[in-house]
């Protein structure tokens, strides 16, 4: 069952904010399941009734929201019928969430994981233009021409993709390897792998560095967190009208 801290959960769902609801932990004002709770430190499930100053916390929503630095080696699905380990295998959660997109089995990063099926399709829909930015080693060295080429845009299964943005991070000669950067807002499946062979280098690792605002700081491979209220708030917001 996933924890979290009570004066979290308290500001999560948008009674006060992190700092009031210690206050009111310490004023003897919060109870959960029935019970006074007047020190910081105690962690609560979503199972837990927490009633505040006599109101119980509003708990209409069970919707959960993840941010999970995925590691290597796993997949990116709700089970498999290999029985290989699969993303919700690493959450503790006893909702049925699903991955929001794909990631490949041995891509790591940022993956987010829902039980709200509207937050899905507002991330997927392709007019949302949901930046995605990528880590890519690549094998070999990309001449001019083929950034150039990268840059103006590739047709991959009949669509033409336009990254929003490329960057050569860092050449590494000596193992004939170069680190990019790259954006896209295309959520095909392998398209950056799909890209990067187009222009002649095999894609030998891949991290999804952020999706739109979010990263992994902080969490380790294969350590998640939920969202807060106030990231979700600002991921549905862009939803173009
Ligand atoms: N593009 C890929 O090629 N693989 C991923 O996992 C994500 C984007």
């Amino acid at each position: 069952m996933f924890m979290e801290r009570l004066q979290k959960v308290i500001s999560n769902a948008g009674y006060c904010s992190r700092r009031k609801a210690e206050e009111l932990i310490l004023k003897g004002k919060v109870f959960v399941n029935g019970n006074l709770v007047k020190e910081l430190g105690v962690k609560v499930s979503n199972d837990d009734i927490i009633v505040v100053e006599g109101v119980t916390l509003n708990k209409k929503s069970n919707k959960e929201y993840y941010l999970l630095n995925k590691p290597r080696g796993v997949i990116c699905s709700v089970k498999d019928e290999k029985g290989r380990k699969v993303v919700t295998d690493l959450i503790d959660t006893s909702e049925r969430i699903y991955p929001v997109g794909r990631l490949d089995y041995d891509t790591t990063g940022v993956l987010l994981l829902t039980n709200d099926g509207d937050f899905v399709n507002i991330l997927m829909h392709p007019s949302n233009e949901i930046e995605k930015t990528y880590l890519a080693v690549i094998e070999g060295i990309m001449t001019t021409e083929e950034i150039y080429k990268l840059k103006e845009g590739i047709i991959i299964d009949g669509e033409k993709i336009v990254p929003k943005r490329v960057k050569v991070k860092k050449k590494e000669l000596n193992k004939n390897k170069e680190k990019v950067e790259i954006t896209i807002v295309e959520g095909k499946n392998h398209i950056v792998k799909k890209l990067f062979k187009a222009v002649g280098h095999p894609v030998a690792k891949l991290t999804r560095e952020r999706l739109a605002f979010l990263d992994v700081k902080g969490l380790q491979s294969g350590e998640y967190r939920l969202l807060t209220s106030s990231e979700v708030k600002r991921l549905k917001q862009l939803k173009k009208k």
